[in-house]
């Protein structure tokens, strides 16, 4: 049985993929430091799983740590989540940001290296895009970024190819993904955020649960069908099952592979809502807000190049996120604090 790494194990996506990834009968431990998750989710995934999870409560600042974490057991590859990932945090500490994302990246990759594990799969991002006015996005689009955390995304993906270029041993799978959402079926774990949510599916929820009183629709006259920002939301369990793909191709010696992990459909601000309120069967009330700044009217990615080289295809729909969702934030056990 494969044995493979998962830094940032215990957070959101992570913590979904480790589920899918026992559930392919790969055996996982998880390196978190849990500065972004809850002490709890290990045993909740135990839960899942029906198995012992095995964690190493480790910075991926801790060299040292990291060098000791490989040499305490063979693995034969990295799924590597263990990052900061607030935009708008990005922008006010981008040391940090970069120091934890990139100095942690080429931590972990040099004490893989050491320990002769280069099979690796990144997680990236669709902010690494240049803005667009072509969608859906291609891999080949241009790329750039618009804040600090699109910025270590994007020299995270060029670090990793440059250490493939000197060394053949590299095989990676960069992963952008665009707006992930929803929550496990089991209701057991989901996206935990403990203040107020930035993005759109988290804060409806907290709406949802009455924890705020309304959403703020942040502008309503973009050039979209009904005005409000267009995203490509893709079911957190679509997307840990993508990576349970790119490294399977690593796994039978495929060659790395750089694509997009979304559905190529876009859904409105107002779509999400009037599908949250299926799900929780209530109206949700919200306001027209003046437009955030920094967003873009319509964004969503090009699946082709996943289902060509991986086999992925997103199989779940925005209900299907929304009641997902919703089945966790109303499990009152599943509320931080
Ligand atoms: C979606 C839409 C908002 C909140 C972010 C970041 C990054 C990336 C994906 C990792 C937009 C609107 C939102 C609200 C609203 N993740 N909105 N009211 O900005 O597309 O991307 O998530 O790489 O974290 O780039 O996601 O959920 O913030 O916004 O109207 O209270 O919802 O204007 O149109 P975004 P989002």
């Amino acid at each position: 049985m494969a044995k493979i790494l998962l830094t940032g194990g215990a957070g959101y996506i992570g913590s979904h993929t480790y589920a899918a990834l026992t559930e392919a009968g790969y055996a996982v431990e998880i390196l978190d430091n849990f500065a972004n998750a809850r002490d709890d989710v290990p045993d909740r995934l135990e839960m899942i799983t029906g198995a012992p999870v095995k964690v190493h409560r480790v910075d991926v600042l801790d060299r040292a740590a990291l060098d000791a974490v490989f040499a305490s057991t063979t693995f034969d590859g990295v799924v590597h989540f263990a990052a900061k990932k607030a935009v708008g945090e990005s922008q006010k500490i981008p040391l940090d940001y970069i120091e934890t994302n990139c100095t942690g990246l080429v931590n972990l990759m040099k004490a893989m290296e050491k320990a002769g594990v280069f099979r690796l799969v990144f997680s990236s991002s669709a902010t690494v895009y240049a803005p667009t006015l072509d969608w859906p996005i291609p891999e080949e689009a241009a790329l750039g970024y618009a804040s600090t955390y699109a910025l270590t995304k994007l020299m995270g993906e060029q670090i990793i190819q440059a250490a493939a270029h000197a060394d053949a041993r590299w095989r990676f799978g960069i992963l952008r993904y665009f707006n992930p959402a929803g929550a496990h079926p089991s209701a057991l774990i989901g996206e935990d955020p403990s203040d107020i949510p930035n993005n759109l599916m988290p804060y409806i929820a907290k709406v949802a649960t009455g924890e705020l009183p309304e959403l703020n629709v942040f502008g309503n006259d973009y050039p979209t069908p009904d005005g409000t920002g267009v995203r490509d939301y893709i079911h957190v369990v679509d997307l840990a099952e993508g990576h349970v793909q790119s490294l399977n191709a690593l796994m039978k010696g495929e060659g790395s592979h750089i694509v997009n992990l979304g559905t190529g459909q876009g859904y409105s601000v107002l779509d999400m809502l009037k599908a949250y309120e299926r799900a929780c069967g209530k109206p949700l009330p919200y306001r027209v807000a003046p437009r955030r700044e920094g967003d873009l009217a319509c964004y969503y990615g090009d699946p082709a190049k996943a289902e060509a080289l991986l086999g992925f295809r997103a199989k779940r729909d925005l209900d299907d996120m929304c009641a997902t969702s919703w089945a966790w934030v109303s499990r009152a056990s599943n509320m931080r604090g």
